[in-house]
C-alpha cells in the first residue's frame, strides 16, 4: 500500500483521499483553511456529497488532515493535487495554488510522484516540470490523472469510472500512478501528458456541445411546437447518438463546466486558434439562462415589484455547490427587473445577494408569489401539492417556468398554474 499526500480539501481532494484511503492506502490531506482542517478532523465534512462522508469515517485511521506541508509530504509516495484552478478575468485558468503547491515542495529530498488531479490548460505538466527541475527536485516523477467525477455522485464516479486516464512523461511514473488503482475496475487510457490534459477538457466540451445543442433543438421545438423531451427521446435511442446530456433546460453551471469551456477557449485562442463551435456553446449557454426572463415578461409584463420564488440554488441537484450556478444569473437579472426574488433550496444558500431573500421551504418561497421557476430538479419537488401550492401563490394565474423540465405540463396546468417549460409546447 502507498501513502498519498493530497492537496486540496474540496469536492476532488476528498473524494480522491476517501477513495484512496478506501483502497488501503494511507492518505494525508493538506489544505490551506484551517477551518477546513479543523472541520475535518472533528469528523465533520465541510461539502456536501452523497456518501462522502460514511466513506471519511470508514477509513478515518488511514486518514489524515494538516495545514503542514511538511507534515503532508513525510514519507508520501504520490502527491495528488486537487487545488482550485478558477478562471481569472481573461477566461484562462488561475494556477496560483497548483504554482503554491509546486514551491511549497522544495525541499522534498525523496522520490515522489506529483500527480494533478486539478483541471489544468495543456501544456501546464511541462511548465510544472520545469518548475520542478529547476528547483531541483528531478528526483520529483510528474503525470497526469484528470478526474470526471461529476458532484452528487462523485464517490460512485470514483469508484466505478468509465476511464481512467494516466499521462506521464515517464513510463514507470504512469505505471505507479495506474497500480494505484489497483482494485478499481475500469478501462485505463495511458499517454502522453499533453494528451490526458485534453482528454479532460475535451470530455467536458464535448458535454456540454450536447447541452447547448439539445437547448437550441429545444428553443426551435418552442418555435415549431414539437416537444423537445419526444425529441431527444428518440434521437438518444440511435446508438451512435446515446441519450445522456441531451436533457434540455435553462443551461449548464457549476464549478467546471462553465470555467472549462473558458479555459479551452482561451488555450485555444492562445495558440492562435478561433475553437468557433465552442464560442457557440457557451454563448447558447450564457442566452439560455437569460430566455427564463422573456418567458417570465411575456406572462407578467413588466417585472417591477413582481416576487418570482426560485426553486433551488445549486446548480445541480445532490450538492451545495453554487459556483456559476444559474440561479444566481437568474436572481441577478430578476433583481435588475425590478422583481423581488425569493429563493429556496434544501441545502445550498445563496451568501449576499442584494434584494435576494432565501427561504426556509418551498411554501415559503411561492407564498405571495407572482411567478415560480423550477432551477434546479431537486427530487422532494416532485412531491410538492402543486394544487395547493397554487392556491397559496400570490396572483389569481400564478406563472410557473419548469427551467429542467421535472413536472408534468397537463397535471400542472391542472392545477391552475400557467406553465412554461423548456422546448415543450405551451398552453
Ligand atoms: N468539483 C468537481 O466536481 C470537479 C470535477 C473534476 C475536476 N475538477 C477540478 O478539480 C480541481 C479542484 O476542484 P474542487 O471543486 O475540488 O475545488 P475546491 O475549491 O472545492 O477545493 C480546492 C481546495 O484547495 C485548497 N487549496 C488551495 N491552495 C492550496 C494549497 N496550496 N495546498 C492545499 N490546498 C490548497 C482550497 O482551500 C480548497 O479547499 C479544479 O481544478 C477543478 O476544475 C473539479
Amino acid at each position: 500500500m502507498s501513502r498519498l499526500a493530497v492537496f486540496g480539501a474540496g469536492y476532488v481532494g476528498l473524494v480522491t483521499g476517501a477513495c484512496f484511503a478506501d483502497l488501503g492506502h494511507e492518505v494525508v490531506v493538506r489544505d490551506v483553511v484551517p477551518l477546513r482542517i479543523e472541520q475535518l478532523r472533528a469528523g465533520e465534512v465541510p461539502i456536501f456529497e452523497p456518501g462522502l462522508e460514511e466513506l471519511l469515517q470508514r477509513n478515518a485511521e488511514r486518514l489524515t488532515y494538516t495545514l503542514d506541508v511538511a507534515e503532508a509530504v513525510q514519507d508520501a509516495d504520490f502527491l495528488y493535487v486537487a487545488v482550485g484552478t478558477p478562471p481569472t478575468y481573461s477566461g484562462d485558468a488561475d494556477l496560483t495554488a497548483v504554482w503554491t503547491v509546486v514551491d511549497e515542495l522544495s525541499g522534498l529530498d525523496r522520490r515522489a510522484v506529483m500527480v494533478m488531479k486539478s483541471t489544468v490548460p495543456v501544456g501546464t505538466g511541462a511548465k510544472v516540470r520545469h518548475r520542478l527541475d529547476g528547483r531541483g527536485l528531478e528526483h520529483v516523477g510528474y503525470a497526469s490523472n484528470p478526474e470526471f467525477t461529476a458532484e452528487g455522485t462523485a464517490v460512485r464516479d470514483f469508484q466505478h469510472p468509465d476511464r481512467i486516464v494516466v499521462g506521464s512523461f515517464d513510463g514507470a511514473d504512469g505505471d505507479a500512478v495506474q497500480e494505484l488503482h489497483k482494485g478499481i475496475e475500469g478501462p485505463v487510457v495511458r499517454c502522453d501528458v499533453a494528451s490526458a490534459e485534453m482528454i479532460k477538457l475535451a470530455a467536458n466540451a464535448a458535454l456540454m456541445t450536447r447541452i447547448s445543442f439539445i437547448n437550441e433543438i429545444a428553443n426551435v421545438c418552442e418555435a415549431t411546437g414539437a416537444d423537445v423531451v419526444r425529441v431527444a427521446e428518440g434521437v438518444g435511442l440511435d446508438r451512435r447518438i446515446g441519450p445522456s446530456f441531451l436533457r434540455a433546460g435553462i443551461g449548464y453551471g457549476g464549478s467546471c463546466f462553465p470555467k472549462d469551456s473558458l479555459a479551452l477557449k482561451q488555450l485555444a485562442a492562445n495558440s492562435g486558434y478561433h475553437f468557433q463551435l465552442l464560442n457557440a456553446v457557451i454563448e447558447v449557454n450564457e442566452l439560455q439562462k437569460r430566455r427564463v426572463i422573456g418567458k417570465l415578461q411575456r406572462h407578467l409584463g413588466s417585472l417591477r415589484g413582481k416576487t418570482v420564488a426560485l426553486l433551488g440554488i445549486a446548480f445541480k441537484p445532490n450538492t451545495d455547490d453554487i459556483r456559476e450556478a444559474p440561479s444566481l444569473v437568474l436572481a441577478g437579472r430578476l433583481v435588475a427587473e425590478g422583481g423581488h426574488v425569493r429563493a429556496w433550496d434544501p441545502i445550498a444558500t445563496i451568501d449576499e445577494l442584494p434584494g435576494v431573500e432565501q427561504v426556509e421551504t418551498a411554501a415559503a418561497a411561492i407564498a405571495g408569489a407572482d411567478a415560480v421557476v423550477l432551477v434546479t430538479e431537486w427530487p422532494e419537488l416532485a412531491d410538492i401539492d402543486w394544487a395547493r401550492a397554487r392556491s397559496a401563490a400570490g396572483s389569481a394565474q400564478p406563472v410557473f417556468v419548469d427551467g429542467r423540465n421535472m413536472l408534468d405540463p397537463d397535471r400542472m396546468r391542472a392545477a391552475g398554474w400557467v406553465y412554461e417549460s423548456i422546448g415543450r409546447p405551451s398552453a
